[in-house]
């Protein structure tokens, strides 16, 4: 490692005594994530809700990136983005996809593997209304993920678009849209002393959830 970085080789956290047991545990992942994210809400942590999306390319290559969890239930993550995007393109040709929410300050991290579908008109509108108009406005001007030749281009689609619904509602843009996240696996990891964590993880069977503890 190059001296410059030495410091993080050496840096150690001995994480709190707060064990995640197979007795105290929910039957389902979603419950006991519901259960982490009103923890995690609760520390008062920045965006509890940030996760990181990873998707599969066409020719096997993942890539990653950060999205909003914007609700939750039985059926799964639901998150709104592009359809049009590396990440929409990614999930129409591929629907396995991974999320990862990392919460540090609590020394927890679960991880999903899931299978995406897309969410209804109906859902997306529904979602599309409460954005602020600005971001309503931002979905119309952004090809997301396309190039664009500069920062001031951007700016005048946002103004055209701005000027095209002055004075009406603004319409959900036709790639607009989201995703229901539906789990397969779910990892739960808590951090220990002496680096032995706590990992549960849950996967489906047919008639409901497996748990198993791994090794950390
Ligand atoms: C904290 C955070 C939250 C984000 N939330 C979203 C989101 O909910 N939806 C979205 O499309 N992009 C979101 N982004 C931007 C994405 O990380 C990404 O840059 C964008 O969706 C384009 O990704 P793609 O080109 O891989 O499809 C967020 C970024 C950050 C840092």
């Amino acid at each position: 490692m190059p001296p410059e970085h030495d410091h993080l080789a050496r840096l150690r956290h001995e994480y709190a005594d707060r064990g995640l047991d197979e007795a105290e545990a929910a039957a389902d992942p979603l419950a006991q994530f519901g259960l982490w994210l009103a923890e995690a809400l609760d520390s008062g942590m920045h965006e509890p809700n940030a996760m990181v999306l990873s998707t599969v390319s066409t020719t096997g290559q993942p890539s990653s990136r950060m999205v909003l969890l914007k609700g939750f239930d039985e059926r799964g993550f639901v998150f709104f983005t592009n359809h049009a995007s590396r990440k929409g393109v990614d999930l129409a040709a591929n629907p396995a996809c991974a999320l990862l929410f990392g919460w540090h300050p609590v020394e927890r991290q679960v991880r999903v593997e899931a299978i995406a579908s897309a969410l209804s008109a109906d859902e997306v509108a529904a979602y599309f209304r409460l954005r602020p108009r600005g971001a309503q406005i931002g979905a119309w001007a952004s090809r997301q993920s396309q190039p664009v030749s500069s920062r001031e281009e951007l700016e005048r689609t946002y103004a055209a678009y701005e000027e095209q619904f002055a004075g009406r509602e603004v319409p959900v843009p036709p790639t607009w849209g989201g995703y229901r996240l539906r789990p397969e696996v779910v990892e739960f990891w808590q951090g220990r002393a002496g680096r032995m964590h706590d990992r549960l993880e849950w996967t489906r069977v047919d008639d409901g959830w497996q748990v198993v503890r791994r090794q950390p």
